[in-house]
């Protein structure tokens, strides 16, 4: 090497102490500004929830009874409208990027209009007190909703809000029929096969057992009646030795109840699968949580249209002549026409109208031994879930060609109301 080389190694080796301390001082200062910048951009970024209970008067040429029946057609198109004009009002304003939801939980009737009831769901990102987030949520309903364009006309000045907490705001959607929660991305899961579900994805699923061991599905349809399939009551008939679990597992269940009353439709007759329906009655009824709820019937003239896809789940086995599962399964199936259902290849004319097919032909997606009884569900444009289906039969589990077999509850829509008054 040469001289001078080392010399000048030698001198850059021998940094002053000083200039040490200096470096790791700045280097300290600049660690800290980070941070606190880090600080200040997870804090202004993290949104809070607020929620609102709304009222709107309106007015409208339909009958109030026309739309005031919940999970009625009538009901559905009219909150679909106002939700809608509301939502828009709110993208014209500066809180567009912030509301969340707008969902209307129910219709009343005043002198001279009807009042919507609607919860308002937004996600702030500011750190605005909540009085004045108040005040500017009234402004942009006053102020936007004179645009809106009905029918219904829409009252602006007539908007009242106040602020609820979010146990209130689960409340208002627990006693509404088919809200659900986490709907995170979901894969498509299979009951012959799947991943179990969590808490309060299917809060209307019920378990029904003899003597304490599941035997088949059941929907709860109001705090006091399950809906089940006829098939599940041919050989065990007293209701006291029925009782009905909530929840996601059998073991333990999130809440079990007596059965009080079992009423099997007059026109089911074993062998035949036609009419595999009917109703238990609670002996007490289940208190709403967001755990346990009722799903939504659908209106005898309800149409679910072929290729839609809807939710089955149960408790039931993975596959033909398996066991039971303790942890709850959905899988995703598809709605298949009666005329494709009922071609020599599937099922060969033995599909009847108080019938409907669900799964896929390929086969693998279907419900199995012990799912009997259980919902398949479907969603609407609100996300507002309906019984269309109860589990009834099919040839094995989950066969080509050999779909799942459900009773069609619009079918049987009537009987329910008879029965139950619901
Ligand atoms: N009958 C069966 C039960 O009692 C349900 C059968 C459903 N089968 C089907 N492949 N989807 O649990």
């Amino acid at each position: 090497m040469h001289p001078a080389s080392v010399v000048r190694a030698t001198k850059r080796a021998c940094v002053k102490p000083w200039v040490i301390g200096l470096i790791t001082f700045m280097s300290l200062i600049v660690l800290a500004v980070c941070i606190g910048l880090i600080v200040h951009y997870v804090r202004y970024n993290q949104r809070r929830t607020y929620n609102y209970y709304s009222t709107l008067s309106f007015t409208s040429d339909k009958l109030y009874d026309d739309f005031g029946r919940e999970a009625s057609k009538n009901f559905t198109e009219m909150s679909q409208r106002i939700e809608s004009m509301v939502k828009k009002a709110f993208h014209k304003s500066p809180l567009k990027g912030e509301i969340v939801k707008a969902h209307i939980i129910r219709f009343s009737k005043e002198e001279n209009g009807v009042l919507a009831h609607m919860l308002l769901i937004f996600r702030f990102r500011s750190t605005e007190d909540p009085e004045t987030i108040n005040i500017i949520i009234q402004r942009v309903l006053h102020e936007q909703l004179h645009d809106a364009v009905g029918p219904p006309e829409l009252d602006p000045e007539s908007v009242e809000i106040k602020k609820i907490n979010k146990t209130e705001t689960d409340n208002f959607l627990n006693n509404c029929c088919g809200t659900r929660r986490n709907k995170t991305t979901r894969q498509s899961l299979r009951i012959v096969g799947g991943t179990p579900v969590e808490e309060g994805e299917w809060p209307w699923q019920a378990s029904l057992q003899w003597d304490g061991i599941h035997r088949c599905g059941a929907t709860l349809i109001n705090g006091t009646w399950l809906v089940s399939a006829a098939h599940c009551f041919r050989m065990y008939k007293d209701p006291a030795r029925w009782t009905a679990s909530f929840g996601v597992t059998l073991y333990p269940p999130k809440m079990r109840q007596g059965i009080r009353r079992i009423i099997v439709h007059e026109k089911y007759k074993y062998p035949s699968h036609d009419y595999d329906i009917s109703v238990a009655e609670l002996s007490s009824p289940v208190p709403y949580t967001n755990a346990v709820h009722r799903v939504c019937l659908p209106d005898a003239s309800h149409e679910f249209r072929p290729g839609d896809d809807m939710f089955v789940t149960g408790f039931g086995a993975l596959q033909n002549d398996g066991n039971s599962q303790n942890h709850l399964r959905q899988v995703r199936v598809k709605h298949i026409a009666t005329e494709i259902c009922n071609e020599p290849q599937v099922y060969n004319n033995t599909i009847t109208p108080r019938m409907l097919c669900a799964g896929s032909l390929r086969g693998k997606r279907d419900a199995c031994q012990g799912d009997s009884g259980g919902p398949l569900v479907s969603a609407d444009a609100r996300d507002i879930w309906y019984l269309a289906g109860i589990v009834s039969w099919g040839d094995e589990c989950g066969q080509p060609n050999k779909p799942g077999v459900y009773t069609r509850v619009t079918a049987v829509r009537d009987w329910i109301a008879a029965q139950t008054g619901i």
